[in-house]
């Protein structure tokens, strides 16, 4: 974004001067008005004041490299290989090219847009700018694909206490990979898996999608919901829900590499939506009643032949009407 600066400036929705604009950007004061056109084209609503300059209406939450840092333990940041992007394909691929590049550090990559976000099954992220958290972390495991049973459950429980704490209440987790509010989906986590690297290596991409600003979403067929509408009296913030949810998956990969799905069954259960609902499966073949996920994360269901297990990518589990 070309106006980012001139915004960071506006950001305090005080009136600023054409002049001091000038002057703290290193411009003149037609670049200024240049940009506040720009800045104004890309969606921020910006007044003249006559005679006295220009002030910032929009909401503004810019991401910023160094304020998501400073949520981070100190302990963590060089362990960390952190991009910061106002535009991306999908926050995913970048992750896959870090990976690719070879560099030192966990990559991690957040975006303030994405241009093509991609969701589960094929389906398209609606990604649009300045709203909402888009982020990917590379996550490295030993022991092969049969040591990842369970990991994209166990980091919907990570980002669920870590909004949690952030003063998000309610938070459920739909199976196998949605964050739920009442009133809809909050987000969803996109987990990519890249061929083992060395044997038993195995290097995951895990893509997060949280609504945070988002107050239209023209297009989107379920119910859906952002920490913003949910929780009006919270200033939500970008950096600090990145800050927060980078932080929770990096020790929830710590503690899944370690124990694996075990110690995280039981917290995802008590967020299970489903539990004690009639759920249908396979398009309607299995009809049963919801009773959390086994020691592998596979969702299980008590049907009149007795407790079934329902496989994740295998189908999608919705209440039956
Ligand atoms: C879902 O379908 O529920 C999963 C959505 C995952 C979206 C996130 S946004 C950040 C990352 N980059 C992507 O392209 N997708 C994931």
């Amino acid at each position: 974004m070309k106006s980012k600066a001139l915004i960071t400036l506006l950001s305090d929705g005080q009136v600023h001067s054409g002049e001091s604009l000038a002057g703290q950007l290193g411009v003149s004061r037609t670049a200024v008005w240049k940009q506040i056109r720009r800045a104004m084209a890309d969606g921020f609503k910006i007044e003249t004041i006559r005679g006295r300059g220009y002030q910032l209406i929009s909401r503004v939450d810019l991401l910023d490299y160094d304020a998501v840092l400073s949520q981070l333990d100190p302990t963590l940041r060089p362990d960390l290989a952190l991009r910061v992007l106002d535009d991306v394909d999908s926050t995913n691929a970048e992750v896959l090219r870090q990976i690719a590049e070879g560099g030192k550090g966990l990559p991690v990559t957040i975006a303030d847009c994405q241009t093509a976000g991609r969701g589960r099954r094929g389906r398209t992220w609606r990604s649009p700018r300045g709203e909402n958290l888009y982020l990917s972390m590379g996550l490295t495991f030993h022991g092969g694909f049969a040591v990842l049973d369970g990991l994209s459950l166990a980091l919907g429980v990570a980002v669920a206490n870590a909004l949690e704490q952030l003063g998000a209440a309610d938070i459920g987790l739909k199976w196998p990979n949605d964050i739920f509010l009442p009133t809809g989906k909050l987000g969803g986590i996109l987990v990519e898996l890249q061929g083992e690297l060395q044997e038993g290596v195995v290097q995951v991409v895990a893509g997060i999608g949280i609504n945070v600003h988002m107050s239209e979403a023209e297009g989107v067929d379920q119910p859906w919901s952002s920490l913003g509408s949910a929780y009006p009296g919270i200033e939500w913030s970008r950096n600090q829900v990145a800050g927060a949810v980078i932080s929770a998956v990096l020790d929830a990969a710590r503690l899944f590499s370690d124990r694996g799905f075990r110690d995280f069954r039981g917290p995802w259960q008590k967020r299970d939506i489903f539990s004690g609902k009639l759920v249908q499966a396979r398009g309607g073949e299995i009809n049963g009643t919801g009773c959390g996920v086994d020691e592998n994360g596979n969702y299980l269901l008590r049907t009149e032949q007795g407790v079934v297990p329902v496989r994740a990518g295998e189908i999608s589990l919705r209440v039956a009407s």
